[in-house]
């Protein structure tokens, strides 16, 4: 009888520490990485944003514009690399994990936030992408901040006169900022003044969603920088993010990706690529094809630097 009352006592007891729900784990973000030295001005920028209360879009346009405000390394904002005309043609793309949504700009003249573009673009219209006039035209009806462009018909005209050649192919950094917030949805953006010398009209991998940019909510999110002909040939950043949904981690995701391309390309891994990734669960990587890479990434708080080696060749 004794045996029996301790165990109608036990039972409830038993019961209700296996119906406890377990503690909640620690939530993975906010975490940020972005892409080169510069990616720092980014994560610092975004992080800032964020303790100030400023969502996942605020924060990825604060540290977006601030590189593009500065015109880092003279290869994103206008202050970038010019085309073979000798003006800058600039290149951005925002997405949102909720709602899978993306805005982009292409070729986009005088405008000091290209990211703020591609932002409006996003939020204010049923379109993905708008390129070139069309692009500067809606920008202005933003208000957004213009250089003055004046003198760019007389660049055009000068360079149409000239052997119709580039003049100098080198140099093609971008600032990428991947971002998982601390309710656990991912978000990103990319801008830049795309390759050095390009031919005018030319776009890159940057404003093209899946080449070098890609966003899942349900997985985490991926970016380029390098020669944008190099990535968007083969859907860089989708792949990763696709990697890492069959499981890989971001680490993994990014090395294979470059070996994936380097096994396709004629130029095997003189590439001039790099990729970096973040997952749902707070990881991420990069990967770099030929060339060091160094990239921040910001969390509780602060940036570092890291810089990775090249992959070794398969
Ligand atoms: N990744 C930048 C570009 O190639 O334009």
């Amino acid at each position: 009888m004794r045996t029996f009352v301790r165990c109608v006592l036990l039972v409830p007891a038993l019961f209700a520490a296996c119906a406890a729900p377990p503690p909640a784990p620690a939530a993975p973000g906010p975490l940020l990485i972005a892409t080169w030295p510069f990616g720092r001005i980014a994560t610092d920028a975004a992080m800032a944003a964020l303790q100030q209360g400023a969502g996942r879009l605020d924060a990825i346009e604060a540290g977006i514009s601030e590189v593009e405000r500065l015109s880092c390394d003279g290869s994103v904002g206008l202050g970038g690399r010019p085309n073979a005309a000798g003006y800058a043609q600039l290149d951005a793309c925002i997405m949102d994990g909720p709602g899978h949504r993306a805005g982009c700009v292409a070729g986009l003249e005088g405008i000091v936030h290209p990211i703020r573009a591609a932002r409006h673009v996003m939020e204010g219209t049923r379109h993905v992408m708008l390129v070139g006039e069309g692009a500067r035209w809606f920008a202005l009806e933003h208000q957004l901040e213009s250089a003055n462009v004046d003198d760019l018909p007389a660049k055009k005209q000068a360079w149409v006169a000239r052997e119709r050649r580039p003049a100098d192919t080198a140099g093609h950094d971008t600032v990428t900022l991947l971002l998982l917030d601390r309710d656990g949805h991912v978000a990103g953006g990319c801008s830049t003044s795309g390759a050095g010398g390009k031919l005018p009209g030319r776009v890159g991998d940057s404003p093209i969603p899946g080449a070098g940019l890609y966003v899942d909510d349900e997985v985490g999110a991926a970016g380029a920088t390098g020669l944008g002909e190099n990535v968007m040939r083969y859907c860089g950043s989708y792949q990763i993010v696709e990697f890492m949904r069959q499981g890989m981690s971001p680490q993994q995701a990014c090395e294979e990706q470059v070996h994936r391309i380097a096994r396709k390309d004629p130029r095997g891994y003189q590439l001039d690529i790099c990729f970096l990734a973040l997952d749902k669960h707070g990881r991420f990587g990069a990967a770099a094809s030929n060339g060091r890479f160094p990239f921040a990434v910001g969390r509780d708080g602060r940036s570092e630097l890291i810089t990775i080696e090249p992959v070794t060749p398969r």
